[in-house]
């Protein structure tokens, strides 16, 4: 696909819609084959680690590359104990958050706060030392929010925990269990880091720039926030609620079709085949949530995949990792707002470690736009008082007519039409002029 410049004498440069296909950077850290569905990390298939390892092993795997030895993963989980807690500042400013608040927009708040209030933690380059104290933050902003809009006391983390049991102590104040913890720690596996994703893309972007750490990741918050991206997972949940019952699955699917509306927890930039984390987090929704519940759910997607395949023939549209992100995290005991922001607790480990990657080769990430717009135009300053140009000159000279209080010695409005109604501007009073 091509698009135009805007002079005739530049060459036209590739333009794929949503950046599509576009390879932005070079990453050792993950990649997505998305005709085969498979997820790797660092050489890793998605379902060894999903299957074996911890989450802090997974981070650790991320940033440094090789997974860590005992005496590594030890001196990690003493660091992250150790820069789990807020500042009392910190914790201040989450006070002041109103409590019907979105929770993403206060994990952004809450983050992008921490910079300035420990500005020996946070430099100007980051490090790993700062990748792992700023992701051990992510859980203790959310949990210390979900407290204070309940009215509850924030709970401070409890050192010894992994970051599972560390986010439902802080959450709930009461030693998590196993059947909490497990299905939650292999949900933040899964979505610790994905390719040349929108957020990750925008971290690399804020980097790119040599700003701090700080910024990237409170950057990357914002964009993963969309539907689009990270926040479809509550909408999977509102789905689901609404739809209720199993005989109301295909009135409900059929109603959303022909409003034309796009179903959560369907289809990919780059998977052409299944999401395999869908596929993982199936089999753990299927032993983790509520049977009912994961029957609708099952029946749900069984009639969904029919009808996209359906409705929208060649598209390739399969279950992604949000439609069972639902069902697995209200198991673990989360409400939907608290979905993205989770999400974001798995991915500030990605984000942190595609900062990582990009500051330590890197060049200033600024592409290209295709210019659209019009050229020539003159400026005319504001409240002119009468115009004495003909409006086919003014057209002609790509002069604005509403930049006039008179044109032709009629008053124009905010429009540039004139307005009949309106009564003249005295000239001793410049205020009345529009
Ligand atoms: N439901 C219905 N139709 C869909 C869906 C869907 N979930 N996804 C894509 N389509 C259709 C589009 O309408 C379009 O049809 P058309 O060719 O008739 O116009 C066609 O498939 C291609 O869609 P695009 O928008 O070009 O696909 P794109 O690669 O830009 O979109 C995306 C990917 C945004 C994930 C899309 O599939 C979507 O909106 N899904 C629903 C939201 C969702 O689940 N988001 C989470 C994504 S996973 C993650 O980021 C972690």
């Amino acid at each position: 696909m091509t698009g135009s410049t805007a002079t005739r004498t530049e060459a036209p440069l590739p333009k794929p819609e949503g950046l599509e296909g576009v390879v932005a950077a070079s990453t050792a850290l993950s990649h997505v084959f998305g005709e085969e569905g498979r997820l790797v990390y660092r050489g890793y298939d998605i379902h060894e680690l999903a299957n074996n390892a911890s989450f802090e092993e997974v981070a650790y795997l991320l940033w440094v590359g090789h997974l860590p030895t005992a005496s590594e993963l030890t001196a990690f989980q003493q660091k992250l104990d150790a820069n789990r807690a807020l500042p009392e500042a910190a914790i201040e400013i989450l006070r002041q958050m109103p409590k019907d608040a979105q929770p993403m927009d206060v994990l952004r708040t809450g983050i992008s706060s921490v910079g300035p209030l420990l500005p020996d933690v946070f430099t100007d380059t980051p490090d790993l030392d700062q990748a792992m104290s700023l992701s051990a933050l992510f859980p203790s902003v959310l949990a210390t929010f979900f407290r204070l809009r309940q009215g509850l006391e924030p709970v401070a983390p409890k050192p010894g925990h992994n970051t599972a049991q560390s986010y439902l102590y802080q959450l709930f104040g009461t030693e998590p269990e196993e059947r909490h913890w497990k299905p939650l720690q292999t949900y933040l596996i899964l979505l610790a880091d994905h390719g040349m994703n929108a957020s990750t893309f925008t971290a690399r972007v804020i980097a790119s720039t040599q700003s701090d750490i700080v910024s990237a990741l409170t950057g990357a918050i914002g964009a993963l926030k969309g539907p689009l991206h990270g926040g479809a997972p509550s909408k999977v949940l509102d789905m689901l609620n609404e739809i209720g019952t199993a005989e109301n699955v295909d009135p409900w699917l059929t109603a959303a079709f022909d409003r034309g509306d796009r179903l959560m927890g369907f289809g990919h930039r780059v998977y052409k085949a299944e999401d395999p984390r869908a596929d993982i987090l199936r089999e753990m929704a299927r032993t983790a949530s509520d049977p009912d519940f994961f029957e609708l759910s099952l029946q749900t997607e069984t009639r969904a995949l029919e009808m996209l395949n359906e409705r929208k023939p060649g598209r390739r549209l399969y279950t992604n990792v949000e439609f069972y992100s639902a069902a697995v995290l209200a198991a673990v005991g989360l409400p939907g707002d608290m979905f993205t922001p989770t999400f974001a607790v798995a991915r500030a480990v990605g984000w942190s470690a595609h900062v990582l990657e990009q500051v330590s080769n890197n060049r200033l990430i600024r592409p290209q736009s295709e210019f659209v717009g019009e050229l020539g135009k003159k400026y005319v300053a504001i409240g002119r008082p009468l115009a004495v140009f003909s409006s086919g000159y003014a057209d002609r000279r790509g002069i604005d007519p509403r930049r006039f209080c008179f044109f032709h010695g009629i008053r124009l409005n905010a429009t540039g039409r004139s307005d009949v109604t309106s009564p003249r501007p005295q000239r001793s009073n410049p205020y009345q002029a529009f």
